[in-house]
């Protein structure tokens, strides 16, 4: 299966899709994910990066275009892959839609999971994540076990202002992406508000 998640930050992208990828046997694709990596390891890339993310603007296409259509193409990516966070923009659409057509396959399902604006900003702040396992956690919805309380790291670009021009982005150059995917009759949305397991239910039922 290929699929991809869209939504706003904090919509529970990447918390649905580590519960997702077990059951579905395809690789997690977080553009967010790899673009931190780069910025950890403090490759050219990753330096640039991180100027756009830690203000919470969007990294320019042809960079995130270029890491993710490599990422797609390697072998574990031939059965099918999971997308996070790409594509983002219209161009970036058209880039995954030519890389697709040339392999000759095409995307099964394009899932995108809302949240009202209101509730963004409290679970952006109280995220929380393992630096070891890569656990989401959350410290009202989601706590982690207190066995692992003690590492818990918070990520550079969740302050309220750079989540608030994240959300500002979102609106302005990720929502045009919306229309593109209901155009090619693959797009459905999923109501991202509840617990966990309930969201998690409500994709299981999609992809069935
Ligand atoms: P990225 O890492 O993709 O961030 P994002 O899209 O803003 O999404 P988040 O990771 O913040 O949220 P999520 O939807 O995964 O939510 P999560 O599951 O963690 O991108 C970061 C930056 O990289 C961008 O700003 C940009 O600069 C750059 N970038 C990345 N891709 C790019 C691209 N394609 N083009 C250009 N630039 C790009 O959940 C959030 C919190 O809520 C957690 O604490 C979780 O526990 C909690 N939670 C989840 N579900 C629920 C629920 N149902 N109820 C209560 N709490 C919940």
């Amino acid at each position: 299966m290929r699929m991809i998640l869209i939504g706003p930050p904090g919509a529970g992208k990447g918390t649905q899709a580590a519960r997702l990828v077990d059951r579905l046997k395809i690789p997690h694709i977080s553009s967010g994910d790899m673009l931190r990596a780069a910025a950890r390891e403090g490759t050219e890339l990753g330096k640039t990066a991180q100027s756009f993310m830690k203000v919470g603007g969007l990294v320019t296409d042809d960079i995130v275009t270029g890491i993710i259509l490599e990422r797609i193409a390697k072998p574990d990516c031939a059965q099918g892959f999971m997308l996070d966070g790409f594509p983002r923009t219209p161009p970036q659409v058209e880039a995954l839609n030519q890389a697709l057509q040339s392999s000759g396959v095409t995307l099964d399902i394009v899932l995108l999971l809302s949240v009202p604006d209101e509730l963004i900003i409290e679970r952006i702040t109280g995220r929380r994540s393992d630096p070891v396992t890569g656990a989401i956690y959350h410290l009202k919805y989601n706590p982690p076990p207190s066995e692992v309380v003690g590492r818990m790291v918070q990520r550079p670009d969740d302050t309220i202002e750079a989540c608030r021009e994240r959300l500002a982005k979102y609106h302005c150059d990720t929502e045009p992406v919306i229309p593109l995917y209901e155009a090619q009759g693959i797009l459905k949305r999923i109501d991202s508000v509840g617990p966990l397991d309930e969201i998690t239910a409500r994709i299981v039922a999609i992809l069935r």
